[in-house]
Order: structure tokens, then C-alpha cells, then sequence
């Protein structure tokens, strides 16, 4: 198998263009930093470069802005934290890329950073448009990828990019990343058991169907599990529900019973009226027409707690309820403690990867311990899955 180009730290950089793509993809509320890991994590690479005066282009998506430029989804914030921290000038690029675009970026001098704003305001980044991915790489002399988080997107400044400059390098952060997840890979003891949480269950199916075949129990929590209740004729009242899953949730369970996997979906919950307010422990033959799920109860925790205790390794990618809001967010937190007693107490390997699975940890206010945090959700799936990244195969 072809190796990835990883950057090497004495490379001579003073005077060149590096065009760094991150993952600074936080949670917001109200354009308020809710977790700060990602963006903390970057910063020591970004320092590094700074002294090695080299002149930094940073790109980094944020969400996935829906209505044109939303002003809810803008990096702003984000370039406020690091210009506090970062002792340079650095630059907020909110332009257009043109066919002048190169000419705006020619200020930039030794040392100094622009950060360009969220790049899936332009279309053509999730289309990985070819035009588009030329100009990105016609800013730069080197291009590093440090965010292995979006390295299972092809588009254009993860991909397409790599063919329209010179050197193209995977950065410290995606090696750490990669060599912490093949390591656990090697390592990995049955029984296996994979947690799987968040929203949507149309993104995560084929790494579901995938792992199936690797693994000795699946859990599904968060609103994942109300496609599986909707399935099983339950009434789920106002929680989020996928359209047309029937068929997907059938085609797991088939997969799991010819694969000898157990899947374990949950047996109470914790519904409320609205998601700011309070919460109440239910069975799900209770769940009225206006109540939404927003955890797991208090039975399945048991249920779930005793999984962990019985595994060797876990991996858990999703939280298990509404965890923003702390009436609904025993659930989470329930299953991070059981992860982390058992890595630290006995000798559990676990792996947990998410942005929301890792700000849910961050609000613990107890120390946790797993083998692997990854900052990555659906390309830490797709890696354990077995999959050739997009973004790591033009690394190679
Ligand atoms: C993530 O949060 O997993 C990464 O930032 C990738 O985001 P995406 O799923 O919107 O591509």
C-alpha cells in the first residue's frame, strides 16, 4: 500500500505559501465557541509554521451553510479566538475567488496568516469543481492537510486541490490521528462492541453495514434509535425521524443476524416538550403526540453500562441524547464514565471520535480516560470501515 506524505518538520518553508486545511468545524450557538478543541489542537502546527516564517493560508469549512454566505455559519469567531492567541498579524479573507484572486493574497508576508472564510460558502467546494480547486492551489507553494475529519469529503480543498500545487503533505495532527487508529486496529480484542449515536442514520448507513460484519454488538443511541422505534411501531411524538429508513433499518438487522452481531437499541427514554426545558423518564408505549426524545432512560443505561463491562473494545462515535442541555444529558455522560472506568480500571480499548461526542466529554466534570479521542465523526468511521479516503489517497 502507497504511504502518505507526511510533512517533514525540517523542511525549509521560510518565504513559501502554505495553504493549511483544517477542520475548525466547532459547535456555535449564537456565533458563541461552545468547544474549543478542535481549534486548540490546530494551534501548535500553526505556531510551528509561524516561527518557521512561513506565510500561512488557512482553510476550514463551518457547517454546512444551506442559504447563500448564512451569517450563522461565518468563521468570524473563530478568527477572533486565534488572532488572540497567534502573535502575528493575521487576516480575515471574506473576498471573492476571481480571476484576480491571487493578487489579494500577495500582502501576506513571512510569518503572517489569513484565514479564509467558511469555504462551503462557495458551491464549488462541495462540488469539488476543478476551476475552483485550481485558484485554491494557485495561492500556495505547499499544501498541508491537518484535518483528517474531513479527509472522507471529496471536495475541492481536500481533494481536488493537491492537483494544482506543487507539494501537497499530510500535517501532524492527521498523522497522530491515523497512527492512534491503526494502532487500535491492530490491537483490537473481541468482543467488539460499537456505539453509534447523533441524527442522521442515512449518513452513517454504509458504515454501519460495513462494520456489522466486524463487530460483536451495535448500539444505537440518539435519534439514530427513533428510526429503529418508528420501525418496531412505536410512537415517537415530535422527535426527529428520518423519511423512508424502513428499508435501511431492515437491511441492518439482516445484516446483523447473518453476521452474528447483537444490536441493542433502547428500551426507555427521557422525553421533554421542548429542547431547553425539563425532562421525564418514559417507557416508549407512554410517549405523547407533543413530547420529544431527547436521552436514553435510566434502563437502558443499565442495559448499555453492562455491554461495556462484558467488551474488550468499544468504539463510540454520537452522543446519546440532547446533551447541550444538562436535563438531557445523563445518557452521554453515563456511557463516557463506563468507557473510561473500564480503559482505566481494567483494560477495555476504546475509541471515541465525533465533534459532538468529544464537546459532550469536554462538559464532564469528572477526569475521563479512553485509549483514542478522535476529533473526527463520519472519516473516523469510514477509516475503521477500511475505506480509502479521498483525501488521503492524493496524499500518497
Ligand atoms: C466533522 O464535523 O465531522 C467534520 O468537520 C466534517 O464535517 P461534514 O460532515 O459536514 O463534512
Amino acid at each position: 500500500m502507497d504511504k502518505i506524505n507526511f510533512f517533514p518538520d525540517n523542511l525549509d518553508v521560510q518565504n513559501k505559501t502554505i495553504i493549511l486545511r483544517l477542520d475548525l468545524n466547532v459547535p456555535l450557538k449564537d456565533k458563541v465557541i461552545k468547544d474549543y478543541t478542535r481549534i486548540d489542537l490546530c494551534l501548535p502546527f500553526i505556531k510551528r509554521l509561524i516561527e518557521k516564517k512561513a506565510k500561512i493560508i488557512i482553510i476550514s469549512h463551518l457547517g454546512r451553510p444551506k442559504k447563500n454566505k448564512d451569517p450563522a455559519l461565518s468563521l468570524m469567531p473563530i478568527y477572533k479566538y486565534i488572532k488572540k492567541i497567534l502573535q502575528t498579524n493575521i487576516y480575515f479573507f471574506m473576498g471573492n475567488f476571481d480571476d484576480k484572486v491571487k493578487d489579494k493574497f500577495s500582502h501576506l508576508k513571512e510569518g503572517e496568516v489569513i484565514l479564509i472564510e467558511n469555504i462551503r460558502y462557495f458551491k464549488e467546494e462541495t462540488d469539488d469543481d476543478e476551476n475552483f480547486s485550481q485558484k485554491l492551489g494557485s495561492l500556495g507553494d505547499i499544501y498541508i492537510n491537518d484535518a483528517f475529519s474531513c479527509s472522507h469529503r471529496k471536495q475541492a480543498s481536500i481533494h481536488k486541490i493537491t492537483r494544482y500545487i506543487n507539494k501537497s503533505y499530510a500535517g501532524p495532527l492527521l498523522k497522530k490521528e491515523i497512527d492512534a487508529i491503526n494502532l487500535v486496529i491492530e490491537k483490537k480484542r473481541e468482543p467488539v462492541t460499537c456505539i453509534i449515536g447523533g441524527s442522521k442514520i442515512s449518513t452513517k448507513i454504509n458504515v454501519i453495514t460495513s462494520l456489522l460484519e466486524k463487530i460483536n454488538n451495535l448500539i444505537i443511541v440518539g435519534a439514530m434509535a427513533n428510526n429503529f422505534l418508528v420501525y418496531k411501531n412505536f410512537k415517537v411524538g415530535k422527535s426527529i425521524v428520518e423519511n423512508n429508513t424502513k428499508e435501511i433499518v431492515e437491511k441492518i438487522y439482516k445484516k446483523a443476524a447473518e453476521n452474528n452481531c447483537e444490536i441493542m437499541i433502547p428500551r426507555d427514554c427521557k422525553v421533554g416538550t421542548k429542547f431547553d426545558g425539563e425532562g421525564k423518564i418514559k417507557n416508549f408505549d407512554k410517549i405523547h403526540d407533543n413530547e420529544i426524545i431527547l436521552d436514553i432512560g435510566t434502563n437502558t443505561i443499565s442495559k448499555i453500562k453492562e455491554k461495556i463491562d462484558q467488551s474488550n473494545t468499544v468504539l463510540w462515535n454520537g452522543p446519546a441524547g440532547y446533551f447541550e442541555n444538562e436535563n438531557f444529558s445523563h445518557g452521554t455522560m453515563s456511557i463516557a464514565e463506563s468507557i473510561s472506568r473500564n480503559t482505566f480500571e481494567g483494560s477495555l480499548i476504546s475509541v471515541l471520535g465525533g465533534g459532538d461526542t468529544i464537546a459532550a466529554i469536554n462538559k464532564s466534570k469528572t477526569r475521563l480516560s479512553f485509549s483514542h479521542l478522535s476529533t473526527a465523526g463520519g472519516a473516523f468511521l469510514e477509516y475503521l470501515e477500511g475505506k480509502d479516503l479521498p483525501g488521503l489517497s492524493v496524499l500518497k
